[in-house]
C-alpha cells in the first residue's frame, strides 16, 4: 500500500454536481487529476462545471488569477475509464445514488485500476456492504461522503465494513485531510451517516413548529440563522455546552437537569416527510422573506445562492480553510 506522500494521481469517475466539485478541489491541491465522464457531452458540462467555480473562486479571493493556468493544466478531461484508473492512487466514484449503477461503476474501475489503489464512493447513503457485496478488492473500498459542494464545505465521512482493511480507512483519512478537508469516522453502519442526520433533526422541528402554526417558516430560518446557527458555524453544539457553564459539559448537564424533558415530550416524533402538505405551507413565507432581503442578498434564487457561496467563503476563510 502507498503512502499519501506518494501520491500521484487522482481520479474522479464521473462528472456532475459531485464530480465537478471533487476535479475542482484536487486540481487546487496540487493533485494531477483525472475527470472521467462517459460521453463528450458529460466531458463538456463537467469542464464548465469546474470552470464556473474556478470563476466564484477568483471573484471572492480563494484564488488568485495567475494561478488558474497551472490548476487547469493539471486537470485531465477523458472519455476512457482506463486512462482516468490506470495507475491512479485515488479514485473517488460519484455517480447516480441507485445501487446497481454503483456495483456497475465499482465493477467497472476495479477492472482497470491498480489492485492497490484506494477507492471511495461519494454515495450520500447507501451502506458500503452493499457498495462492495460484488467487488474483487472490497478492502480498499470506503464511503467518503461529501458535503456539497466538496471543494468548498471540509466535511468528508468516511465509511466502511466488515470487509474493509482498517489500514485503508487509515489512508483515506490522512489523504482527505492532506487536501485540508475534515474527515468523520463512522464507527458502524448507520443509515444517512452523521451531518444528514442532524440537519433532518432539525428541520423536522422546523417543518412541524410551521405546520402548527407557532411560527412562519421565515421566522423559524430567521431563528436558526441569527440564533444556533450563527454559533453553529463556529463551533459543534458539544462545544457550546461545554462553554455554556463553567463546570463545563458536566456542569451543563447538571445545570439543564430534566427541564427539556418537556419539551422532548411535545417535540416532533413524526417518521414521514410531510413533502406534500409543508411546501405549499412553507412557500408563501419564503417567497415573502426573499422579497424583503436587502438588495446585497439579493431576491431571486440566483443571487441568494451567490451570496451564499461568497458567504461560505468568508466563512472558511475565517476559520483558516481557504
Ligand atoms: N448532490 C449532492 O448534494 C450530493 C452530496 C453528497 C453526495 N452526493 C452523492 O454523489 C453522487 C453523485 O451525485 P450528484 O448529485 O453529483 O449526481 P449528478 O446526477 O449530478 O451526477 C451523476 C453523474 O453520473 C453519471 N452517470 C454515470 N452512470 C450513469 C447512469 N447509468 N445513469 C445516469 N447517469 C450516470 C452522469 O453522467 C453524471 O455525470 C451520488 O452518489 C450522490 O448521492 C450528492
Amino acid at each position: 500500500m502507498k503512502k499519501v506522500s506518494e501520491f500521484k494521481k487522482v481520479a474522479s469517475i464521473y462528472g456532475g454536481m459531485i464530480g465537478g466539485s471533487w476535479v475542482t478541489l484536487f486540481a487546487m491541491k496540487g493533485l494531477e487529476t483525472w475527470s472521467y465522464g462517459r460521453n463528450d457531452d458529460s466531458i463538456a458540462k463537467t469542464k464548465a462545471h469546474v470552470d464556473a467555480n474556478f470563476q466564484t473562486l477568483i471573484e471572492y479571493g480563494a484564488l488568485k488569477a495567475e494561478e488558474l493556468p497551472a490548476v487547469q493544466a493539471r486537470i485531465h478531461y477523458t472519455t476512457s475509464l482506463e486512462e482516468a484508473c490506470k495507475d491512479a492512487d485515488f479514485i473517488q466514484e460519484n455517480g447516480p445514488e441507485r445501487i446497481e449503477a454503483k456495483l456497475e461503476a465499482l465493477k467497472n474501475i476495479e477492472a482497470v485500476a491498480p489492485v492497490d489503489a484506494l477507492i471511495a464512493t461519494s454515495s450520500s447513503g447507501i451502506v458500503i456492504d452493499n457498495i462492495v457485496a460484488e467487488a474483487a478488492h472490497p478492502e480498499r473500498v470506503v464511503g467518503g461522503h461529501p458535503y456539497n459542494p466538496p471543494h468548498l464545505i471540509p466535511l468528508v465521512e468516511i465509511s466502511y465494513c466488515a470487509k474493509t482493511d482498517k489500514a485503508y480507512v487509515d489512508l483515506a483519512v490522512e489523504f482527505y485531510k492532506s487536501i485540508d478537508k475534515e474527515p468523520v469516522v463512522l464507527n458502524k453502519a448507520c443509515p444517512g451517516f452523521i451531518a444528514n442526520r442532524l440537519q433532518l433533526a432539525v428541520y423536522r422541528e422546523m417543518m412541524d413548529l410551521t405546520m402548527r402554526g407557532v411560527c412562519s417558516a421565515a421566522d423559524a430560518d430567521k431563528a436558526l440563522v441569527y440564533g444556533p446557527g450563527i454559533r453553529w458555524a463556529i463551533f459543534g453544539h458539544n462545544m457550546i455546552m461545554q462553554l455554556g457553564n463553567p463546570g463545563g459539559i458536566v456542569g451543563m448537564m447538571n445545570m439543564l437537569g430534566n427541564g427539556g424533558d418537556v419539551w422532548l415530550a411535545d417535540m416532533a416524533s413524526w417518521t414521514h416527510m410531510p413533502n406534500a402538505e409543508y411546501g405549499p405551507i412553507a412557500k408563501e413565507s419564503i417567497d415573502k422573506m426573499m422579497a424583503e432581503y436587502p438588495d446585497y442578498i439579493g431576491h431571486t434564487n440566483a443571487e441568494c445562492s451567490k451570496y451564499r457561496d461568497k458567504m461560505l467563503i468568508d466563512i472558511l476563510k475565517l476559520h483558516k480553510k481557504l
